[in-house]
């Protein structure tokens, strides 16, 4: 019989039962992911592009750990001709979808893996880029550490990632708010630490900025759909289940205004050089 996640004993490693969850769900996620929050998550993913291609990295190869479904690949691959590209991601949807975007592209490849796993890196490392994955990880602050003294010496680090605060109004705020009510807190007092995490690591932090960009959803409904199949959600329903993503999914659309919803979250964009 399927068991409800909700009726599973608690894990031994959470961690690990976390890192498994969330690994299922972008495989699971991947296909929806391309069409729905790529277009909408791109802007970010520019400013963290350029924001890498103006530090002018030395030669070198530029590894991308969470590549996704690899437009950032591409997007590196425009921006630094220069460079071999390695894109890295666990999910085995995501790597499909980015080994099929980066076929005609000689210097770039994908490789299923986790992206913390630094010691498997090639050498010497001029860039790091990383979209929308720090803040999925279990400790982000050793994940900045290891990307940092993964870099040669003058090589450079972009991250964009969502923070706890990324809008005051809007629907992500009102899943938010929902989820605080329901579940323990998550600690997020990382984001205070990342510039010392980087310093501690070697690095000269060079910019740390939050990030606006409009973004719209057809309706409520639509949202929720996107998110739960094919986004940021998608973890959460195999780990917390029918039931509870139900209950939650009620009170969003309760929280909800009809029609398009149009808001202009805020991602944080932090670029650092290893001295
Ligand atoms: C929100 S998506 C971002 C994808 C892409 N960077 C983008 O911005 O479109 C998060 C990605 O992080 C990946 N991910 C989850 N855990 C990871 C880990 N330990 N190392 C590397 N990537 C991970 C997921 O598989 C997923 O592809």
């Amino acid at each position: 019989m399927k068991r409800d996640p909700e009726d599973s004993p608690a894990p031994r490693d959470p961690d690990a039962h976390g890192q498994q969850c969330l690994i299922r769900a972008w495989d699971e996620a991947a296909d929806g992911y391309v069409s729905y929050f790529e277009p909408r998550f791109r802007p970010w993913i520019e400013d963290a592009v350029a924001a890498l291609r103006e530090a002018s990295p030395d030669p070198g190869i530029v590894v991308a750990p969470g590549c996704g479904a690899g437009l950032e690949l591409r997007l590196l691959a425009e921006a630094l001709p220069g460079h071999d590209i390695l894109g890295l991601d666990p999910a085995a949807g995501m790597c499909r979808n980015a080994a099929r975007r980066i076929h005609d592209l000689p210097r770039v490849t994908v490789r299923r893996d986790d992206g913390t796993r630094t010691d498997a890196w090639p050498r010497p490392c001029a860039g790091v880029l990383s979209c929308f994955v720090l803040q999925l990880l279990p400790h982000p602050e050793r994940a900045l550490a290891a990307w940092m003294q993964a870099l040669a010496p003058g090589g450079v680090l972009s991250v964009v990632f969502w923070p706890g605060d990324l809008e005051p109004e809007g629907p992500f705020a009102t899943v938010r708010r929902i989820l605080e009510a329901r579940l323990a807190p998550r600690n997020r007092a990382w984001e205070g630490t990342v510039q010392d995490a980087l310093r501690a690591a070697g690095g000269d932090v060079l910019r740390d900025e939050t990030r606006g960009h409009a973004m719209r959803h057809e309706s409520a409904e639509a949202f929720w759909e996107a998110m739960t199949l094919s986004g940021p959600l998608r973890p959460l329903v195999l780990s917390r289940g029918a039931r509870f993503v139900d209950d939650v999914r009620r009170a969003f659309l309760r929280a909800s205004p009809s029609g398009e919803l149009v808001h202009e979250p805020r991602a944080r964009l932090v670029l650092a050089r290893r001295g």
